[in-house]
């Protein structure tokens, strides 16, 4: 399959009274088409500014001030914001959002969100446009009778975010990200919404980013997996490998914090925070936290490498040279 996205070195900043945030450190990540990749770690690492600076949303008081975007071979950080809109956003890249309510509008009823969508990015009339939408809503189980004509507050957690997922699969997305789209719904609804997502991209073929917090989830879902760590990419590998064979110690760590149900096992996890990103450690963020740290760590970045084929690691410990 032909490579579909591919960030590289994306650097974003944050200035804020407190001092200049420094979320995104050098971040790399690639996806093919039709892959799905999961982005995991832990609260504050970056996984919603890589998105959201993948769809080119970084606003004031956020920069993204390096990198490369690379969607379908064009860097997105370089055409305008007029070109993003007409061709990309909306269009070949959809996300979904961890907040379904809010990121609907208040004021208008379900059917002619859905028309809107549709209507952007297929550039027919809103008229055309609402009489697909009953179908978009049969589609992700939704009676649209009922629907249709309800206003985001009428709907519950559930249903709107099978209305999101509607709107932003409706344009047929190349590239669909999904932000945590099912932290915000009890577990039941949780399964049957991924389940859903998992039909309705396979159908479509689209590519997904899916960020969550849980690696169970990511590595069921997708077929690979980037973990993030304070604003880094720290490994990347198969869904299958990651499990197996966790190089990074975070990534043993974040494994080792996963409950198994009916073992006796007492969860280790990883002692510790994600450090604040305004004076973030020097060398590998992570040093601070982790077991193994001897003194390159304290000092150096570590570069991502592979070490295995298709499996990518950012730690001194798999340096060549000490
Ligand atoms: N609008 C903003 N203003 C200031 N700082 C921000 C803003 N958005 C993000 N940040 C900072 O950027 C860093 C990365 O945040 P991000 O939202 O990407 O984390 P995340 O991995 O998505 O976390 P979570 O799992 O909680 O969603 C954090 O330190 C955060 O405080
Ligand atoms: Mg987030």
């Amino acid at each position: 399959m032909a490579r579909l996205l591919e960030v590289n070195n994306l650097r974003v900043i944050f200035r804020t009274y407190r001092g200049i945030i420094k979320a995104l450190n050098g971040v790399r990540l690639w996806l093919n088409e039709e892959e799905r990749l999961g982005i995991v770690g832990e609260t504050g690492c970056g996984k919603s500014v890589s998105a959201l600076s993948i769809m080119r949303l970084i606003d004031e008081p956020g920069e993204i001030i390096e990198g490369q975007v690379l969607f379908e071979g064009t860097d997105l950080l370089k055409i305008t914001e007029e070109e993003m809109d007409k061709t990309v956003r909306g269009k070949k890249m959809s996300m979904i959002f961890q907040e379904p309510i809010s990121a609907l509008n208040p004021v208008f009823k379900v059917g002619f969100q859905i028309a809107e969508s549709i209507a952007h990015s297929s550039e027919i009339s809103m008229g055309d446009a609402y009489e697909k939408a009953p179908e978009i809503l049969e589609m992700v189980g939704l009676d649209w009778r009922r629907s249709m004509d309800l206003y985001p507050h009428e709907l519950s957690g559930g249903m709107a975010q099978r209305v999101m997922i509607a709107m932003a699969l409706a344009v047929k997305p190349k590239l669909l990200i999904a932000d945590e789209p099912t932290s915000a719904l009890d577990v039941t609804i949780q399964a049957q919404i991924l389940q859903l997502l998992d039909e309705l991209v396979r159908v479509g073929r689209n590519a997904v980013i899916l960020i969550t917090h849980d690696l169970g989830i990511a590595s069921e879902f997708c077929d690979r997996i980037t973990v993030m760590y304070a604003g880094n990419a720290i490994e990347i590998s198969s869904s299958e490998e990651i499990f197996e064979e966790p190089l990074h110690p975070y990534t043993k760590g974040l494994i080792d914090s996963i409950p198994i149900i009916g073992a006796s096992k007492v969860l280790s996890g990883i002692p510790g925070s994600v450090p604040d990103l305004i004076a973030p450690p020097p060398g590998c963020r992570f040093h601070p936290r982790c077991d193994f740290c001897f003194d390159k760590c304290c000092v150096e970045l570590p570069d991502l490498k592979e070490v295995k084929p298709g499996h990518f690691v950012a730690c001194h410990l798999y340096s060549d040279s000490f």
